[in-house]
């Protein structure tokens, strides 16, 4: 098994297993939710940088900062800040035609990513905190809901 789909389920069992703890406690609660939360990220964050070696850096980079004129930046990419459920449709189902990314027109085509919905939301939760300043969790049904 592929080590990100074991750290995935992973993530997904923290996520199940978030709203079933009960306390009488009144403060534990919050704490725990809390620490759920954190463990979610570290684990979406480790299997979303696995899924970005594997598949989004051949074109994109390591740094994120694509290559000039063919394969557009990730890193402080207006484009993708815009309209995150647009740049996340671009990878579910593939995106061609003419696009403006930092002032810079690019026109290639990236083809529609063999993943699934959950790795797909990794490798953007792990491209939005490390490419952008707008860092945050992407779930799966938000891929699931642009996907075609
Ligand atoms: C085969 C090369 C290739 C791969 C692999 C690839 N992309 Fe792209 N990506 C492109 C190209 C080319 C465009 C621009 C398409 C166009 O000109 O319409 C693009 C556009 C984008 C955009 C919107 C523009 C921007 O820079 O903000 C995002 C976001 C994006 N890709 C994310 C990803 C992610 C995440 C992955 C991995 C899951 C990935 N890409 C894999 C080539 C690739």
């Amino acid at each position: 098994m592929n080590k990100y789909i074991l750290i995935g389920m992973l993530s997904l069992g923290i996520a199940a297993c978030g709203g079933s703890q009960e306390n009488t406690n009144t403060t534990e609660p919050v704490k725990s939710m809390v620490d759920t939360v954190a463990m979610q990220k570290e684990a979406k964050m480790a299997a979303g940088k696995l899924v970005y070696e594997k598949v989004c850096q051949a074109c994109h980079q390591a740094d994120g900062k694509g290559l000039s004129k063919m394969y557009p930046p990730l890193a402080h990419s207006d484009y993708l800040v815009a309209d995150i459920p647009r740049a996340i449709a671009g990878v579910a189902n593939g995106l061609n035609g003419e696009i403006t990314v930092n002032g810079e027109k690019y026109n290639l085509v990236m083809p529609k990513a063999a993943l699934t919905d959950v790795e797909i939301a990794d490798a953007f939760t792990y491209v939005l905190h490390t490419f952008t300043d707008k860092g945050r969790i992407v779930l799966a049904t938000e891929v699931a809901a642009v996907r075609k």
